[in-house]
């Protein structure tokens, strides 16, 4: 049957993710807009986007964070073409965005001594295979296929190396273990539902020295450069952007940070994401026709959630067939507005994908359940 009350957000993507609950444009009145933001002003909107994203993760205080071009992407290939090559590289993926890190370390940065260890969607490589005199470059939660690294344990406390995290679905949303990540990146339209084209580069002393000790035989463009003449740019860290930001985008991501605040910070964001899970989780349990992509629980996302259809009747079906009945349900839940943006990453296996990150209201995920059955029997009914 139909159901009769739909959620009252029906935005489940997973990047832009949902504004925070009651979130009006109000949020940005107060925006330097018009401003430079290298006057006061500006740069105090920077500095305190910096200081309260510290504050809230718990940021170890001798670690760094700044605010960089081109978001998550720009922020982690800052990172990758400013450090990579003094050393032995190991790259950990098992998804799309994690496979695009290899892919640079390989194909771009030419690196010649890399290890890369893949595994398949829903799976994750055996971690234990990383060699902690290296560096490693891995995902803390891969986005297109909801699998996380179980925790940071796998780490080597004393690493050599540096350990190199994309946390951008991660951060806000789970316990990131800090003192054994070096680069750690992000942007502000995931978890905390912040506006896109901003990423947030955090660094480790070891990774500063490493900016400070090393210059690799590459050309750098300007966006990209975080040291000269063997010195840091610290200016980057507390607020000097390098190129112009947003200040409508910074004033967002203060929103969001007040927010997170406002609900008791860091432990919070996490039991709200964990009870969106939790709420996916026991439907799945007495679901017959989904499951999870990630079968085992212990690397199972609470962000970034990946379902299949494992109903008997559809993966009879030809696989083509099968990947258009999974969009046709994600279509028909947008059609009802229902549910937005919820079908799997394009190049991951076909199923749903949607988002738990902290600014969605567990209340409306259980609202959401009923309407995923009827939407699949729907579909399964007329093909
Ligand atoms: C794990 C991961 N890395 C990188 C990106 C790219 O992020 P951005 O668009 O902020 O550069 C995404 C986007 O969804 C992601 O999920």
């Amino acid at each position: 049957m139909k159901p009769s009350s739909k959620p009252n957000n029906p935005c489940f993507s997973s990047g832009p993710c949902a504004k925070r609950p009651l979130w009006s444009l109000d949020a940005l009145k107060n925006a330097a807009v018009g401003r430079s933001h290298r006057a006061k002003i500006g740069r105090a909107r920077l500095a305190e986007a910096i200081e309260r994203s510290k504050k809230v993760l718990g940021m170890p205080p001798d670690y760094i964070l700044g605010i960089v071009p081109g978001s998550d992407t720009g922020a982690i290939e800052m990172a990758l073409w400013s450090m990579l090559g003094e050393r032995g590289v190991d790259v950990f993926c098992w998804e799309s965005f994690g496979s695009g890190w290899a892919t640079d370390c390989k194909s771009q940065l030419k690196l010649s001594d890399l290890r890369i260890f893949k595994a398949d969607y829903g799976k994750i490589p055996d971690l234990a295979q990383a060699d902690w005199s290296r560096d490693v470059v891995f995902t803390w939660n891969g986005t297109t296929s909801g699998v996380r690294v179980p925790n940071g344990d796998w780490i080597a406390s004393g690493r050599q190396g540096l350990a190199i995290c994309d946390a951008t679905s991660a951060v806000f949303a789970m316990d990131v273990a800090w003192d054994k990540l070096d680069v750690v990146t992000w942007s502000w339209q995931k978890v905390l539902g912040g506006e896109g084209g901003h990423g947030m580069l955090a660094l480790s002393p070891r990774a500063v020295k490493r900016l400070e000790t090393y210059t690799p035989d590459r050309p750098l463009p300007k966006i990209f450069r975080m040291s000269k003449g063997g010195k840091l740019i610290d200016g980057i860290f507390v607020g000097d952007t390098i190129n112009t930001p947003s200040m409508l985008c910074v004033e967002d991501a203060l929103d969001g940070l007040r927010w997170a605040e406002s609900l008791g910070g860091l432990p919070a964001l996490i039991a709200r994401s964990a009870a969106n899970l939790k709420v996916i989780e026991d439907w799945v349990a007495q679901s017959s026709w989904a499951a999870f992509l990630a079968e085992d629980k212990a690397i199972r996302s609470s962000t970034s959630i990946c379902l299949k259809i494992v109903d008997p009747a559809h993966v009879a079906l030809p696989a083509d067939e099968q990947a258009k009945r999974a969009k046709a349900v994600a279509a028909l839940l947008d059609k009802e507005g229902v549910a937005y943006d919820i079908a799997s990453y394009r190049d991951a296996p076909a199923g749903l994908r949607i988002w738990g990150g902290a600014t969605v209201e567990t209340s409306d995920l259980e609202l959401l359940m009923p309407w995923l059955d009827w939407a699949y029997q729907s579909v399964a009914s007329l093909t």
